[in-house]
């Protein structure tokens, strides 16, 4: 007999693609947990940001130290009991997730960590992961697998206008340069690179809206496509 799926909703993409939202809409709908990987990592860069941290052992202590739960309500990861909200958000924290995230050690700690707080959770309730890895690596046996992506272009002004409502001021320009570099560097480090799982389904949301996406991936997981 084959071994029981994973209570488990894994959702992977590059980011702009959309994931953040669609993977919160779809817990709420669900009424699911939601885990956000990225989160994690942003964690572990902010803190190295604040320690000063240069060395690959350094950061893989940092991640050691880290303690994550999921909040009460389901919707927020907390860091060390804290949500840490907006500190995690700035671009010179996103640049810093994805240089640490490149390192093995890093991801191996932080993996371990994602995998103990979604178990815990996916005994009762689903749980909605949402990362890079997280069909490929972090639960190769989720139940559903979905990798959300879109356009470089359409992502990048995603991003743009969100930046703009935030009342960040950057050019367009700028956001599609930082996007690409951190692409690459997403998809091409030698651990666990952004990639989509051969039993992934792919939602392209560059002429989707959110309403659409997260409708599309309920009917999947209703098992009604
Ligand atoms: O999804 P995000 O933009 O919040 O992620 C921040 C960085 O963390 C991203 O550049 C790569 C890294 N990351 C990762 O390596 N693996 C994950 N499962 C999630 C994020």
């Amino acid at each position: 007999m084959s071994k029981p799926k994973l209570n488990v909703v894994a959702i992977d993409g590059p980011s702009g693609a959309g994931k953040s939202t669609v993977s919160s809409e779809l817990a709420k709908a669900l009424g699911a947990r939601l885990l956000d990987t990225g989160a994690t990592y942003r964690a572990a860069a902010y803190i190295a940001l604040q320690k000063k941290a240069t060395s690959e052992k350094a950061f893989e202590r940092i991640a050691r130290e880290l303690d994550f739960k999921i909040s009460r309500d389901g919707k927020t990861l907390l860091v060390g009991g804290r949500n840490l909200g907006v500190r995690l958000r700035t671009e010179r924290v996103s640049q810093m997730a994805s240089f640490i995230s490149q390192f093995k050690g890093v991801r191996k700690v932080i993996t371990s960590k994602q995998r103990s707080v979604a178990r815990r959770c996916s005994r009762h309730n689903p749980v909605v992961v949402e990362g890079r890895d997280i069909g490929t690596v972090v639960f190769p046996d989720a139940r559903h697998k979905f990798f959300v992506t879109a356009s470089p272009k359409v992502r990048a002004e995603r991003r743009y206008e969100q930046l703009k409502a935030r009342g960040v001021r950057v050019s367009l320009h700028s956001v599609l340069a930082e996007q690409a570099k951190r692409d690459k560097r997403d998809s091409t480090r030698a651990h666990a690179p952004l990639k989509c799982a051969t039993d992934a389904i792919v939602v392209d949301t560059s002429e989707m809206t959110i309403k659409e996406v997260v409708g599309l991936l309920e009917k999947h997981i209703a098992g009604k496509t």
